[in-house]
């Protein structure tokens, strides 16, 4: 091994010219560079090498190698040889794939590093929870894999994305999906979602290679948004209604931006057990047991009767829709195959989606936040409901949804008062869920009523009378 690159055998300082086609075999771009021999970083004895910034077929192939248009280089005027790639020779035409990345000078080393260090810490939250161990082997297999500019390097060749894109909940959804849909039988003997049971030792080599062999859908399927849509977190949605109900006591309008496939538009629908008794619908199929410590206002049993949803409707810029089978695809793909108490949950919940369809608009938050609070509603209470969307906002859109709420409590009387409830992490995106209320008329400063978990239960009450 050198102890420059990791890699066995010595790196080529000859030109090299790459000539990029389209898979058509149009001519995409041409490219040369003079040599390929890497900057030491720093001088450091045993850090990964920096190549030069100006070296144009570098960029060139890094460039090609994220878009599937341009699926072959052909190789001019020298040989490249890295040792860990074939040397590939003059003429010689080849696919755009990992290897060819190497001898055209690697990736940028830190991006890679940067997912790789985003996916640890991803790994790192999920052990500190004791949640999901084939989860938590996974996601340290998939940041080695990145760091080492393996197949996972090829699935994200930009490297993390904008903070709190979640990138290795895509990735292990993208392998979900697969495994469900029967594609990846090797993976899915580590999955007790279709019944696998093995010990998890060989489980990455079995998702590395899963991704290897399906890499276009695995791309395809890791770029979408990661849509967990949680029908726990209505544990924490009845709770924050009933505490409205018992305030306001006025038929409540439920609007939900960043609503999924709208399973939480339908709190009333499923069944609580509270202190052994029941909340909610009590002939639910989808029931949660003792999920709250401590109650969100008295006698929610007797508040109950004043609880009347009069509308419910959400946004998404992807709505996923609940009635097909993609769709509940999708969903059961967001949750984590060895939690089957979720997976059974989702899976009445969309039973029961099904059966009430609820309309998600397919809308950004800001626009369709302002249109949906323009008109009064004299005689309702207009309840805006938003769970693990802030994330996925830029800071500009959510200072804009602020703004469009905050603009519509001004107009809130006690004939058409105004909430918006958040359950939302910390800025870490992954822990110190809590669940705010601001309320108009009135200052609408946020009050914190509720301590939850990220999919709900336990939700830990705050006492009512400091709203
Ligand atoms: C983690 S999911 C949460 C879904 C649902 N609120 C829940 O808690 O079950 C985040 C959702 O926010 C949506 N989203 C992303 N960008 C958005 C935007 N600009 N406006 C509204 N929703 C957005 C995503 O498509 C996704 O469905």
């Amino acid at each position: 091994m050198t102890p420059e690159t990791g890699c066995a055998g010595p790196l080529s300082t000859a030109a090299v010219v790459l000539v990029v086609l389209s898979s058509e075999g149009r001519l995409a771009s041409r490219s040369a560079c003079g040599s390929h021999r890497p900057q030491r970083a720093g001088g450091v004895s045993g850090r990964r090498p920096r190549w030069p910034k100006t070296c144009l077929a570098t960029k060139l192939a890094l460039r090609a190698s994220g878009k599937p248009q341009y699926t072959a280089a052909w190789v001019r005027a020298s040989t490249i040889s890295t040792g860990v790639s074939p040397t590939y020779r003059d003429g010689e035409r080849v696919v755009l794939t990992r290897p060819v990345l190497h001898a055209c000078g690697g990736r940028q080393n830190a991006a890679m590093d940067a997912l790789a260090d985003r996916i640890t810490r991803h790994a790192d939250a999920l052990e500190r929870d004791r949640r999901s161990p084939l989860y938590i082997a996974l996601m340290r297999g998939a940041a080695d894999s990145a760091r080492r500019d393996g197949p996972v390097a090829d699935v994200f060749p930009d490297g993390p994305g904008a903070p709190g894109s979640v990138p290795a909940g895509r990735l292990l959804a993208a392998l979900h999906h697969l495994v469900l849909a029967g594609d990846a039988p090797q993976l899915a003997r580590y999955y007790a979602s279709v019944g696998g049971e093995e010990p998890l030792d060989h489980a990455w080599a079995a998702a590395e290679a899963t991704i290897e062999g399906n890499l276009e859908e695995v791309r395809r399927l890791a770029a979408r948004t990661v849509q967990t849509n949680e029908p726990g977190r209505s544990a924490a949605l009845y709770g924050a209604l009933l505490r409205l109900a018992d305030r306001h006591r006025l038929p409540i309008r439920l609007l939900e931006p960043g609503a999924s496939a709208g399973l939480n538009l339908h709190a009333d629908r499923y069944r609580y057990v509270v202190a052994g008794r029941p909340l909610g619908d009590p002939a639910s199929r989808l029931s949660f047991d003792e999920p709250w410590e401590g109650l969100p206002v008295e006698e929610p049993w007797m508040v109950e009767s004043f609880l009347c949803l009069s509308e419910r409707c959400g946004c998404d810029p992807a709505p996923i829709d609940v009635s097909t089978q993609e769709g509940a695809l999708a969903l059961l793909s967001y949750i984590w195959p060895d939690e089957l108490d979720r997976l059974a949950r989702i899976r009445e919940a969309i039973t029961i989606a099904r059966a009430h369809p609820a309309i998600v608009e397919a809308a950004a938050a800001v626009a369709w936040v302002e249109r949906r609070l323009a008109k009064p509603h004299p005689g309702r209470l207009t309840v805006v409901w938003q769970s693990v969307m802030r994330q996925y906002l830029g800071e500009t859109e959510r200072r804009q949804v602020e703004d469009r709420i905050e603009e519509a409590g001004t107009h809130a009387t006690d004939e058409q008062p105004l909430a918006w409830v958040a359950l939302e992490p910390g800025d870490d995106h992954l822990s110190n869920f809590t669940i705010t209320c601001r309320s108009w008329p009135g200052d609408g400063r946020g009050v914190t009523i509720a301590d939850s978990g990220a999919h709900g239960p336990p939700v830990s009450w705050r006492p009512a009378h400091r709203d």
